[in-house]
């Protein structure tokens, strides 16, 4: 059977990484989440004090950084690594989310972003999940689904998301995080995030995961 890329783009916290994930799992194709190399490259930016602003400092910072996805068996998931280091837990504190748009949108970091995801998917059977998927990383995606939520709906999963890993969050810092990079997304002049013409729109608020996966994968069979 062919394989296929299936390109899951959207708002912050839809869902998209959960449901790519098991839609990769049902369908024995590779998972890759973007928006866990933009959260890597953020928290190397912050601890190495890397200013957002200096062109020579970005470009010798991201010579330095090699993102890789290490499979662990115990849990049974992709673990984000930065130089070898595993950084999963870390990349997903409000400390980087309260940054992570801002170092996005910078044109060097998203050059070498796309290089990268672009190799990881030449070989297709794979989904992959960000902001730019569908428009920039994988214009010829077979499938293309753009996610979207309830504001609230979607800081009450990402509070309780938090709060499973031992961070309490108020619902309100979390609205404004959720707003403030949706803007800088959706407003930055490198491949702003934007539902590609030919991509479906899908509106997860009142859906469970579950659904969701149903939904992409009855989507993806018909491209099969
Ligand atoms: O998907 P997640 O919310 O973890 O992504 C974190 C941030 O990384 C997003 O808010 C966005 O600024 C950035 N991102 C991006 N392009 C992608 C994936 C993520 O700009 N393809």
């Amino acid at each position: 059977m062919p394989k296929i890329v299936i390109a899951i783009d959207g708002y912050s916290s839809c869902g998209k990484s959960t449901t790519a994930k098991a839609v990769a799992a049902k369908m024995n194709y590779g998972y890759i989440d973007t928006g866990a190399m933009y959260r890597a490259v953020t928290l190397f930016f912050l601890k190495e004090r890397v200013s957002f602003t200096n062109q020579k400092e970005i470009e010798a910072a991201l010579d330095r950084i090699h993102i890789t996805f290490n499979f662990n068996a115990r849990i049974g998931r992709n673990e984000t690594c930065l130089n070898s280091l595993n950084v999963e837990e870390e990349i997903r504190t409000m400390y980087v989310s309260n940054q992570v748009s801002e170092v996005s949108a910078i044109p060097e970091v998203r050059w070498a972003m796309v290089a990268q995801q672009q190799k990881m998917g030449r070989r297709r059977g794979l989904v992959m999940d960000g902001r730019d998927i569908g428009t920039k990383v994988f214009p010829d995606a077979e499938v293309k689904v753009f996610m979207t939520a309830d504001t609230y709906i979607r800081a009450k999963r990402r509070q309780q998301e938090l709060l499973a890993k031992g961070e309490l969050i108020n619902l309100e810092d979390i609205i404004k995080n959720i707003e403030k990079r949706d803007l800088i997304d959706t407003t930055r002049s490198e491949s702003p995030l934007v539902q590609a013409p030919d991509a479906i729109l899908l509106d997860t608020s009142h859906m469970t995961i579950e659904e969701q996966v149903d939904w992409v994968i009855e989507l993806a069979d018909r491209k099969l």
